[in-house]
């Protein structure tokens, strides 16, 4: 018989393009589960009108930004041992840098270092238990941009969200192989008791526990 873990340590990240909702679900879903929200750094963030103002200058210094501080979340997370929902996973910059990559707008150079950099902190990761990717089409999270109405985001256009859009495609299907992700359609909101029971069930119904090498055969 599985057992029913316990909802109260585990690590959940929320995922998904510009605007699809992930700060608020992380509010309301971490409330709901009596978990902390770590959120990901915007008005704090030291890099990000710079960014957006000039996107091949700061590239590779906004990644190097956001790894840093993702990497604190994590490690903070981990080593309180209370479980927590964040704001945007860590391996969605990688998302980014890619897409900044082939868009010309970061160097090759740039992009292997920080690639490099990535994965050897990723030896001292703990993953999340579970992902939630919130799926939205770019023409939506263009609204949502435009209808939160941040200035520093008004560059923002549908053709740099196709291309985050398609990356992030590439990304949750790579994810899943090793972390749980729950797909929810987010182009129209759903509410938080519905997201906590999905991840129940996952939480259920999952064997975390992965066969790599059979003996005997
Ligand atoms: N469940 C929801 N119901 C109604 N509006 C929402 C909901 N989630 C997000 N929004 C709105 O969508 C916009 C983007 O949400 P936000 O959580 O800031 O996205 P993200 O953190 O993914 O960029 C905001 O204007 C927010 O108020
Ligand atoms: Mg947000």
């Amino acid at each position: 018989m599985k057992k029913k873990l316990s909802m109260e340590r585990i690590f959940i990240g929320i995922s998904g393009l510009i605007g699809a909702g992930k700060t608020t679900l992380a509010t309301t879903l971490a409330e709901h589960l009596g978990l902390e929200a770590y959120y990901e750094p915007v008005g704090d963030n030291e890099y990000l009108a710079d960014f957006y103002k000039d996107i091949k200058q700061h590239s590779f210094a906004m990644q190097i930004y956001l790894l840093n501080k993702r990497f604190l979340q994590h490690q903070q997370i981990i080593w309180q041992g209370k479980g927590g929902v964040q704001d945007r996973t860590i391996y969605e910059d990688t998302v980014f840098a890619r897409m900044l990559m082939k868009s010309g707008l970061m160097d090759q150079r740039d992009y292997e270092t920080y690639c490099s950099l990535f994965e050897n902190m990723s030896n001292f990761m703990c993953k999340p238990n579970v992902i939630i990717y919130l799926d939205v089409s770019p023409e939506i999270s263009l609204e949502r941009i435009g209808q939160r109405g941040r200035n520093i985001e008004n560059e923002i256009g549908i053709d740099y969200l196709g291309k985050l859009h398609q990356e992030y495609e590439i990304f949750i299907e790579e994810i899943s192989r090793v972390i749980p992700v729950i797909r929810v359609p987010w182009d129209q909101f759903r509410n938080v008791e519905e997201i906590a029971s999905a991840i129940e069930r996952e939480y259920r119904d999952t064997s975390f526990l992965r066969q790599v090498v059979k003996w005997g055969g």
